[in-house]
């Protein structure tokens, strides 16, 4: 009985490949409506970066970066032959800051930026200037210039009150100037973007820059005539030829149309502070995944499947079981499953005289399910951008993608994953030229490229 009640769960997570194309379909669709008109499924956001760096751009910035598991500063020096050099500190973000007044998180990240120009030794700007700043800001922004965008919403757990619809640029510079601290900031970019343009600097080339970590996402370069939703003006002077779109595709199937969902998910959005928002990035990134899993778990101890019937507080917090710990608890390949046991009674508080003989494998399964089931859905993405760009049309090349956050450089099997399910949706000779690659500092080192873009575009209007 045990297992049959398993196997209804399981076949909930489980996404035929029909339903993967559905997805993919759906996707194209989407991305289209978002570059004709705001206020769409897919926010689509223009980021006015009109192209991709080759390599050889030169120059020493700051970069800011929030959004992910920390706060940090760094300082870049693009040298120019695909290289760079970089100093860096990080700085915890508590979550008095991400849900306080959003004025005391960017006195916080001005304080930072402070805390480092004055402990590490920074190369001075560009002919003893001020120096640059770019600020890698992972959320989602109306963007209306390269150093201009306006917060849409939160994501992520952030909640900082008086923030959406504000300039976020200005709220830094603001925070920068109040304590006199000499920093220009030049450019606003998304991570996905970050991740793409730095990719793009050092392998020649990027389709798609992607985050899958605390939330997921993906910014790619457009035609810039399909970018029809901006207004006549937007551009001074002679338009580009492409433009890089901010996907923000964590709010894909927002409207619940296509994703199979399971109560285990219908029960984390609404018990979430943005029901009914991020709904692909709440299948898909860390910060939910070990979410769903406690659901399962505790669910599971309701039927007095798990656990002898008892849980334990940790399990019924909230947020108790990190998706970190799924991790560690996948990597334990051992037949006896020491860590997962360890996990289990000295993480999760749960008694162990209550693991039964069964157990351990129950929460490996259930870490399985939710982990496949995140990688298969990632690949939609990735396919739909493929084909959105028809970069593998009419060539042989490798399409380089570019990745960032926790999960794809962490997770056991995670990529693995996402390449299984993107063969059966692209083909294998596709899938194949697919080359999927770490975008170590992508941030960082893309803030700095686009505080360089927007530098050289000022230079030449003036
Ligand atoms: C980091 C980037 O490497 O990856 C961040 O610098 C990004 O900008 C992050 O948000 C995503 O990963 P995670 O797992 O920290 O959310
Ligand atoms: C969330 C944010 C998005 C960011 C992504 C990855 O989806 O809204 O801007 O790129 O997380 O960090």
């Amino acid at each position: 009985a045990a297992l049959d009640f398993l196997e209804r769960i399981e076949r909930q997570f489980h996404v035929d490949d029909a339903q993967l194309q559905i997805i993919v379909d759906q996707f194209l669709k989407d991305f289209e409506a978002g570059l004709n008109k705001n206020g769409q499924a897919l926010p689509m956001v223009p980021t006015y970066v009109t192209h991709l760096p080759d390599g050889t751009e030169k120059g020493t910035f700051l970069a800011l970066d929030l959004g992910g598991t920390n706060l940090r500063v760094c300082q870049v020096t693009l040298l120019g032959n695909q290289q760079v050099e970089m100093k860096q500190s990080k700085y915890r973000v508590s979550d008095a800051l991400k849900t306080g007044e959003a004025v005391d998180l960017f006195n916080y990240m001005a304080d930072s930026v402070d805390h480092f120009l004055t402990t590490t030794d920074v190369a001075p700007g560009a002919e003893d200037e001020d120096l640059y700043l770019g600020l890698t800001f992972s959320f989602p922004v109306d963007q209306t210039a390269i150093n201009k965008g306006k917060l849409i919403h939160w994501t992520k757990g952030f909640m900082a009150t008086n923030a959406i619809g504000h300039d976020v640029m200005q709220m830094l510079q603001d925070a920068l100037d109040r304590r006199h601290i000499h920093v220009k900031c030049a450019a606003l970019i998304n991570d996905t973007v970050g991740c793409l343009l730095s990719h793009a600097y050092f392998s020649g080339g990027c389709i798609l820059g992607a985050i899958f970590g605390t939330g997921t996402n993906g910014a790619y370069v457009e035609d810039f005539t399909k970018v029809t939703k901006l207004p006549k003006g937007a551009f001074e002077g002679t338009l580009p030829k492409s433009m890089v779109i901010n996907i923000e595709w964590g709010a894909f199937d927002n409207a619940r149309k296509v994703i199979p969902r399971t109560i285990f998910d219908n029960k984390l959005d609404r018990e979430s502070i943005n029901p009914r928002f991020q709904a692909y990035e709440k299948c898909i990134s860390g910060m939910y995944l070990g979410e769903i899993v406690r659901n399962i778990l505790l669910y599971l101890v309701d039927n007095s499947i798990l656990f002898s019937g008892y849980s334990s507080k940790q399990l019924n917090t909230h947020y108790g079981f990190d998706t970190e710990l799924m991790s560690n608890i996948e990597s334990d390949k051992s037949d006896e499953g020491r860590t997962v046991r360890e996990i289990l009674t000295e993480k999760m508080g749960i008694d162990d005289q209550s693991i039964g003989p069964n157990d351990i494998a129950i929460v490996r399964w259930a870490c399985k399910i939710v982990a496949g089931r995140a990688a298969k859905l990632s690949s939609c993405a990735v396919a739909a951008i493929i084909h959105e760009t028809h970069c593998a049309e009419g060539n042989e090349d490798f399409l380089d993608v570019g990745v960032d956050g926790s999960l794809i450089a962490f997770y056991p099997g995670f990529e693995d994953g996402l390449r299984e399910s993107l063969r059966t949706l692209v083909g294998e000779s596709i899938e194949k030229r697919t080359r999927i690659g770490l975008a170590k500092d992508g941030s960082g080192i893309g803030a700095a490229l686009g505080a360089l873009g927007a530098l050289k575009a000022e230079r030449a209007r003036a």
